[in-house]
């Protein structure tokens, strides 16, 4: 079993990028940070030393500061603005200090000639700034990053002075730094992911693996504590004091993944990869008579007796999902709840399992809620995308959701993927008698094609979804194992489309929210024909009767629905559980089409950011 990360605190998310090699850094790094920009992007900025540093910052997107660097040099005259081969760069998601041209990174120190970016919280920023204004330290922005910078300044750029200086920072960090007069990037992770790409002739420094992907063959992550020099030829890494190596993992992905792929944004292309990562996501885990294998072995541990879900955001609606499904297999009890809500669980024995639900594996709540189950002698179980995550280090063990990147800040294809890693899981852990297993199995396995379907319903949830941009407010309203659908489409509706969706338990509607309906609040009612059916059209027919108009969400022809619904949506049938995978996809159309009518950033929603590693 691996250790636990302790300092998984409060680690605000950010993208970095690094360049050192032969090549132009600017158009290498303003590539990367776009690339990586979905972490935050309220700011940005770069640092390239040529001799002396110079930096060129902006408020907003990548491109704004491209335009602002073509602007200061004279778009025609197509030179490189910031010459040199050696540079970082940073696009901020702001925590300490708001989103302002002097608070983006990278930050210098007085003298110029020490550039930092950094990914984390300087919890003790306010001693240290009083105690280097004390020494005559002079600070230009608002930021807790400063003051990194200004004791590097003091401590130097040898490894043993960034140890020095960092030792004096609580709280977590990634930070890449450029010393004037060295030709390399020093790089240093406590807490906060950092990785280092490798090329040929030519080394790159990234916050995740879409900033390298495009000139790297390989990449490897620093582990906590580690100090590295990377310079065009050569990566030195340092773990107190001494040389160290870290394994080198393939880039088994091209920059193809990273690009819309012909699509107008992040969000519609990868809500059509649904059914291949589906099958990604199933391959070689579950047979056609429904036996499962997932990436942990359950035959050498105790079995539950008791399980907990936890997740955030679309996490923690697919952890509710699991719930469900859970309590149809098995009288163990089960509860989902959402991380940053769970307290401190209770001392007990493995028998007690967490599993905690994850896309980016980073969430602070999620890994505090592992770390915190962890030490309460709970079995930690991660499921997540990301397989080198804060998460997955904490956990005893990993089911790989293998989603592949996911670049939208709203999740898609990845909350697929957590609601058929947590199907499998049941299976798994409760597996039915062979008929229905063989049943279950057999639909799980048919899954991708019923997206399929889904998505070629395009058209009629585009016209639904560009209707909706009219509205102010809607409902949405599910039962059973459908009501996370609906706060998972309320979730899509006001991340990417800005309506306030609110996702209701149907017969939760007339407690109160009966006040608010009427002809200009739409009510999105999911409602397949399951053993809720019946119980959805009461509820259904009780906001006709109020003049809300219906958009039903069913997967059959049903006349009493045409009557009283202003639209009726026939999805694909499938298993009553499995239901929320087609309902999710309907609702993800209706969303992104609705945000587009309305003009809506749909992948980078205002305000979010797509791993929030802050409490
Ligand atoms: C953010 C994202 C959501 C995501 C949530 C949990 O809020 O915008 O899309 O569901 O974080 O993220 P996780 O990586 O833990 O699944």
């Amino acid at each position: 079993m691996r250790g636990v990360v302790n300092d998984t605190k409060e680690k605000p998310v950010c993208g970095i990028a690094g360049y050192v090699g032969p090549a132009d850094a600017l158009p290498v790094l303003l590539n990367a940070l776009h690339r990586v920009e979905y972490r935050g992007y309220d700011s940005c900025g770069v640092a390239i030393l040529n001799g002396r540093i110079e930096t060129a910052k902006a408020v907003g997107y990548v491109d704004d500061l491209r335009a602002a660097i073509e602007d200061a040099n004279g778009a025609a005259s197509g030179a490189a603005a910031v010459p040199g081969s050696l540079g970082i760069g940073h696009t901020r998601w702001a925590t300490v200090g708001s989103p302002s041209k002097l608070n983006a990174h990278p930050h210098l120190d007085c003298t110029g000639r020490v550039a930092v970016v950094h990914n984390g919280s300087v919890e003790n920023h306010y001693p240290l700034r009083e105690e280097l204004r004390a020494r005559g330290h002079r600070f230009r922005s608002e930021t807790d990053t400063e003051v990194i910078a200004h004791l590097l300044e003091e401590s130097g750029g040898s490894p043993d002075g960034v140890a020095e200086a960092l030792a004096r920072v609580h709280g977590p960090y990634a930070i890449a730094v450029l010393f004037e007069g060295s030709d390399a990037i020093t790089v240093a992770r406590r807490g906060s992911p950092i990785i280092i790409g490798l090329g040929h002739g030519e080394n790159m420094v990234g916050s995740d693996v879409p900033a390298v992907l495009d000139r790297a063959h390989g990449f490897l992550h620093l582990e906590d504590g580690d100090i590295a020099t990377v310079t065009a030829a050569n990566v030195e890494i340092r773990h107190r004091g001494e040389l160290v190596r870290r394994r080198v993992h393939h880039v088994n992905w091209g920059p193809e993944d990273v690009d819309k792929g012909g699509y107008a944004h992040f969000l519609l292309k990868e809500i059509h990869e649904q059914p291949r990562v589906l099958r990604d996501t199933l391959a070689g885990r579950i047979t056609t008579d429904g036996r499962v294998t997932l990436d942990l072995k359950l035959d050498r541990r105790t079995m539950p007796e008791e399980l907990f879900f936890l997740g955030c955001g679309s996490a923690s609606h697919a952890a509710m999902v699991g719930e469900t499904f859970f309590a149809s297999l098995t009288d163990t009890r089960v509860q989902a709840l959402e991380a940053s809500e769970a307290v401190r669980p209770k001392r007990r024995g493995p028998g007690a399992w967490s599993v905690l639900v994850s896309q980016s594996g980073e969430t602070a709540d999620t890994v505090d809620a592992a770390r915190d189950a962890r030490r309460a002698g709970h079995f930690t179980l991660a499921l997540t995308n990301v397989p080198e995550s804060s998460i997955t280090r904490t956990a005893h063990a990993t089911h790989h959701l293998r989603a592949g990147q996911e670049i939208s800040v709203a999740s898609s294809k990845t909350y697929l993927a957590q609601l058929a890693g947590l199907y499998l899981l049941g299976l798994a852990l409760y597996p039915p008698a062979e008929r229905p297993r063989r049943k279950l199995a057999a639909a799980l396995r048919k899954l991708p094609e019923a997206v399929q379907q889904a998505l070629a319903m395009s058209p009629q949830l585009e016209q639904l979804g560009t209707r909706l941009a009219a509205a102010e407010h809607a409902f949405i309203i599910g039962k059973g194992i459908n009501y996370p659908t609906a706060l998972e489409g309320a979730l899509k509706f006001k991340e990417v489309a800005y309506l306030h969706a609110e996702g209701y338990a149907s017969g939760e509607l007339k407690h109160g929210p009966f006040a608010l309906l009427g002809p200009d609040t739409p009510v999105i009612a999911i409602m397949p024909r399951d053993d809720t059916y019946d119980r959805m059209l009461v509820a259904v027919e009780e906001v006709h009767s109020r003049g809300a108009p219906i958009i039903a969400l069913t997967d059959c022809d049903n006349a009493e629905l045409q009557s009283i619904a202003q639209s009726v949506v026939c999805l694909p049938p499938t298993e009553p559980m499995f239901t929320p995978v087609v309902g999710a996809v309907a609702l993800q159309l209706m969303a992104y089409y609705c945000a587009l009518a309305k003009g809506c950033p749909i992948d980078r929603p205002r305000n979010l950011a797509k791993s929030v590693t802050v409490h």
